[in-house]
């Protein structure tokens, strides 16, 4: 049994990864601001610290005594660090420094840090599919400052000799993710209006492509990160390989539900990528399990979300 904190554990992937950590018998600590998370994504036997990532008396605090730490906290909506810039900077690049710079303290032999960066970083690289080393070129604040937690994480490794572990989550969904804000993830969004009746917005044409991953894959992939550390600073993907446009997002959703969908076209959002396909092969050698398919994740999303809908 050892003891793991989560940044931002009170999120949408943070609160899967908790859940997991538990099955395995593990102690879990949570450090969240409650900003978009919420306590009730996790259980009473986490111990959870509220305050800021971005605040090194907090992280101390929170890192004690940890035998590794999973960094998830950070603003997670690209569109926000568009409306946002020096805001969601503080969270998202400062908050991880934060964490490296507490991982480093002498007195803490080395805290291992597997740490969210995104597809993000790949920004507009038309190259699909995107390998982990082809060329990142972010074009909005969010991918540059996950792009920032990388460089910053090999500092941690090549300096101050941290083991990290940067995975590029791709577009993650499933149970828990918010629908309650615009800045949600568009899956999260598309299931709450579907299961409400209302129409659903597309951006644009609606031709711009996602890699959907299931939450529970990236949670594999977390836990395979941390039980794999090397001293050389690794980069993943964490993706399926597999492209789908918006509408035929919103086409596969209508089917899921049993609701033929009402589209509504609004203007493309600033900064928004228009291609976005990873490479899964480097992953692989993290020696993870079979992959939940897009159709089938929807349907484990959907069955979440449906009941709470109907009552
Ligand atoms: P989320 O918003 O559900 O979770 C983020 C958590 O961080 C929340 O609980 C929030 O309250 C907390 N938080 C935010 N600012 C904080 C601060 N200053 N101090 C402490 N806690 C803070 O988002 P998520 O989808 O679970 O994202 C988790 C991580 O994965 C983020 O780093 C995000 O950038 C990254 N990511 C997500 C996706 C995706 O598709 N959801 C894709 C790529 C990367
Ligand atoms: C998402 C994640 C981000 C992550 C990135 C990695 C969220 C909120 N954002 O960003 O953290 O780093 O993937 O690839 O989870 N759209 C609509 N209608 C809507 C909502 C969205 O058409 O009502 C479109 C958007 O314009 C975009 C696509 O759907 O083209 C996906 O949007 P969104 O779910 O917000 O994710 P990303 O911006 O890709």
């Amino acid at each position: 049994m050892a003891t793991f904190l989560v940044t931002g554990g009170c999120g949408f992937i943070g609160s899967h990864l908790c859940e997991r950590l538990e099955q395995q018998d593990h102690h879990v600590r949570v450090l969240d601001d409650l900003s978009t998370g919420r306590r009730d994504n996790i259980s009473d036997d986490v111990e959870l610290i509220v305050g800021d990532v971005a605040d090194p008396d907090c992280v101390a605090r929170a890192m004690d005594n940890v035998d590794g730490c999973f960094h998830l906290a950070a603003i997670a909506s690209v569109r926000r660090s568009v409306e946002d810039w020096l805001g969601t900077h503080e969270t998202n690049l400062t908050g991880a420094i934060t964490v490296f710079n507490e991982a480093a303290r002498p007195n803490r032999s080395g805290v291992p840090v597997v740490y969210a960066s995104s597809a993000a970083v790949y920004g507009d690289n038309q190259e699909m599919p995107l390998r982990e080393n082809s060329a990142t070129q972010p074009i909005t604040a969010y991918g540059a400052d996950k792009l920032g937690c990388e460089l910053h994480a090999r500092v941690a490794s090549r300096v101050h000799r941290i083991p990290t572990c940067g995975l590029r989550f791709f577009n993650v969904f499933g149970p828990r993710q918010d629908p309650s804000s615009p800045y949600s993830g568009v899956i999260s969004i598309f299931i709450d209006r579907l299961l409400n009746r209302r129409p659903l917005t597309i951006f644009g044409h609606g031709g711009q492509q996602r890699d959907f991953v299931f939450v529970g894959d990236v949670v594999d992939h977390l836990l395979a990160g941390m039980g794999s550390m090397t001293a050389e600073p690794r980069i993943f993907n964490v993706c399926g390989g597999v492209g789908t446009t918006i509408l035929e997002l919103a086409g596969i959703l209508g089917e899921t539900v049993g609701i033929a969908p009402a589209l509504h076209f609004a203007p493309a959002q600033t900064g928004d990528i228009q291609l976005s396909i990873g490479d899964p092969a480097r992953a692989a050698i993290l020696n993870l399990g079979t992959r939940t398919t897009l159709r089938e994740g929807l349907r484990l999303t959907v069955d979440f979300v449906r009941p709470a809908v109907a009552a």
